[in-house]
């Protein structure tokens, strides 16, 4: 697969094959392709749990019994901005409209909203869960690092035919998923992904989102 194919192939997949085992072993390959990722001084900022059966259905029952029951959690860090405004809520509401459009989800249907949104955790059927930590005094480049790895993970799962959905869903539940890893407390939870086989089968994985042209974000100098 070439690197381009594999940036540009990739996309968020929100069903996955629950039977379509996934091997520890190759797990683990793709986290020693991840870790080449690079770092400032090498530091390698990473922490991953990979969580499967009682543990991940526990990490599940748990949320989704939070979120269902209209508790919103509170997130040790702020993935999105506190105040939204455009460009970005504008891009936010075509990713989430484009999603229910497909789905035929009436956005204003809260139980057909809630019962799309809890999918996530049920890891959208993936077999495989990660979630990623990192100590809470690193600081905010270590952040742009941890980018760069689980962005090398997503693209070195779609090698070997694998899927991947990061989901931040679960920062908010941070105080419910950290114990059920047994993280220590001077861990922070970034995010969790859902890895395993898509399935072909799930229309919602026909979600293509759009990008930006290059020059609107792109400026010369010279
Ligand atoms: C760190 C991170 C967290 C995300 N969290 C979620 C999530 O909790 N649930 C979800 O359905 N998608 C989540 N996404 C997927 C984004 O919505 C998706 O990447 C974006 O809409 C672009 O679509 P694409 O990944 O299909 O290209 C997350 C993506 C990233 C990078």
């Amino acid at each position: 697969m070439r690197v381009s194919d594999a940036i540009v192939g990739r996309q968020s997949v929100r069903a996955f094959c629950p039977d379509k085992p996934v091997a520890d072993t190759v797990i683990d390959g793709l986290l020693e392709i991840a870790g080449r990722a690079p770092s400032g001084s090498n530091i390698q900022p990473w922490q991953v749990y990979v969580v499967r059966g009682e543990h991940k259905a526990r990490i599940t029952e748990a949320c989704s019994k939070r979120y269902l029951a209209g508790d919103e959690g509170s997130p040790e860090y702020f993935y999105y901005p506190q105040s939204w405004r455009e460009p970005y809520i504008g891009r936010r509401r075509q990713t989430g409209f484009g999603l229910y459009g497909l789905l035929g989800i009436d956005r204003h249907d809260t139980p057909a909203v809630q019962a799309y949104r809890v999918l996530n955790y049920q890891f959208f059927g993936a077999p495989v869960a990660l979630f990623f930590t990192i100590d809470r005094d690193m600081e905010q480049g270590s952040w742009v690092d941890y980018g760069m790895f689980l962005q090398s993970l997503m693209l070195a799962a779609r090698e070997q035919g694998l899927e991947t959905c990061a989901q931040a869903a679960f920062c908010p539940y941070y105080d419910t998923v950290m114990p059920l890893l047994g993280a220590p407390s001077e861990q922070m939870l970034v995010c969790g992904m859902s890895v395993g086989y898509a399935d072909p089968e799930a229309v919602i994985n026909d979600y293509r989102t759009p990008r930006l042209t290059v020059d609107a974000f792109r400026t010369r100098l010279g």
